[in-house]
């Protein structure tokens, strides 16, 4: 039987409600709108789609939100100043830089000078550490919205075989801690596989769960899946334009093969991308309640 196909846009707008509803309530009783300044440096194409679709849901959900965009030859120095413009407005709650950065700037230097507490991204050291040890305060956007999209589907993470294909700090790393943890939603075994793993569908014929991103389309074939597996794409690949002049898109799984052995998988665009937007305004709400 065809897996189920796992919507990240309907998942994601019902959350995208419920944020709504809980914005709502922080402005009544405490006079808060959430915050975010999202920093983007250059045009990449890519880049530039994901922050205009952060900005765009910042809005409709009544945030207060804004954006810099700095030229591709901007000084890492231009750009830290940035940054601590906004970790000192209290109408700021949550600082986005969008990555990746031009080789002249130095990623780590930059995430380490956000704030923890305004960190919507999860990715500075502080909150990667807190995760680890299972005391988060902000969990890394696509892996959150990955959980998610399991829980509200129903899928049992506990006691689940989930393996992971890709070890980025993004995505790879994050969701295999989340994972592991003794936790509502994880208790799972969590295998990570990667470039340097030897017999790759031999780990992935073992997962009840498998998670791919792994930079790569379809990376993923029919024959590297058990059936009745929950399949997970994060991938997205741009492979030309459609008529209209937007870009195609296909994830790292093989969904028309895939989709025939699975019980449920998500597609690409429509699975993962959408709900790590939505994971987004749910931190910078979070960081907003920090404030109270
Ligand atoms: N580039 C690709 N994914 C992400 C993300 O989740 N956050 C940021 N800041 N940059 C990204």
């Amino acid at each position: 039987m065809p897996a189920k196909i796992i919507s990240g846009t309907e998942i994601a707008s019902r959350i995208r409600e419920e944020i709504k509803e809980d914005a709502a309530s922080l402005m009544e009783q405490h006079g808060i709108a959430p915050g975010l300044a999202t920093i983007i440096v250059g045009r990449n194409p890519a880049s530039v789609s994901y922050v205009t679709a952060k900005q765009k849901t910042a809005k409709d959900l009544g945030f207060y939100s804004v954006q810099e965009d700095l030229p591709e030859d901007v000084t890492e120095e231009r750009l830290l100043e940035i940054i601590e413009k906004y970790n000192n407005d209290p109408k700021i709650h949550g600082i986005l830089v969008q990555l990746p950065l031009p080789k002249q700037i130095n990623e780590n230097r930059v995430l380490y000078a956000i704030d923890p507490d305004k960190d919507v991204d999860g990715f500075h050291p502080t909150n990667v550490g807190r995760l680890m040890i299972g005391e988060a305060r902000f969990y890394p956007c696509t892996p959150y919205g990955i959980q998610h999209l399991l829980m509200r589907s129903g899928v049992q993470i506990d006691g689940a075989e989930v393996v992971i294909v890709g070890r980025s700090n993004i995505v790879g790393k994050p969701i295999a801690m989340m994972l592991a943890q003794k936790a509502k939603g994880a208790n799972a075994t969590v295998t990570l596989c990667h470039t340097g793993t030897r017999d790759l569908a031999f780990h992935t014929k073992r997962a009840d769960i498998l998670i791919v991103a792994a930079g790569r389309p379809k990376a993923i074939t029919a024959d590297m899946v058990k059936e009745g597996a929950v399949v997970i794409d994060v991938g997205v690949n741009r492979i030309g334009m459609t008529p209209e002049g937007k870009a195609k898109l296909c994830g790292d799984v093989d969904f028309d093969g895939v989709k025939e052995k699975a019980s449920a998988i998500t597609p690409v665009p429509g699975g993962v991308g959408p709900m790590t937007i939505t994971m987004l305004m749910l931190n910078t709400i979070q960081a907003a309640k920090l404030t109270i």
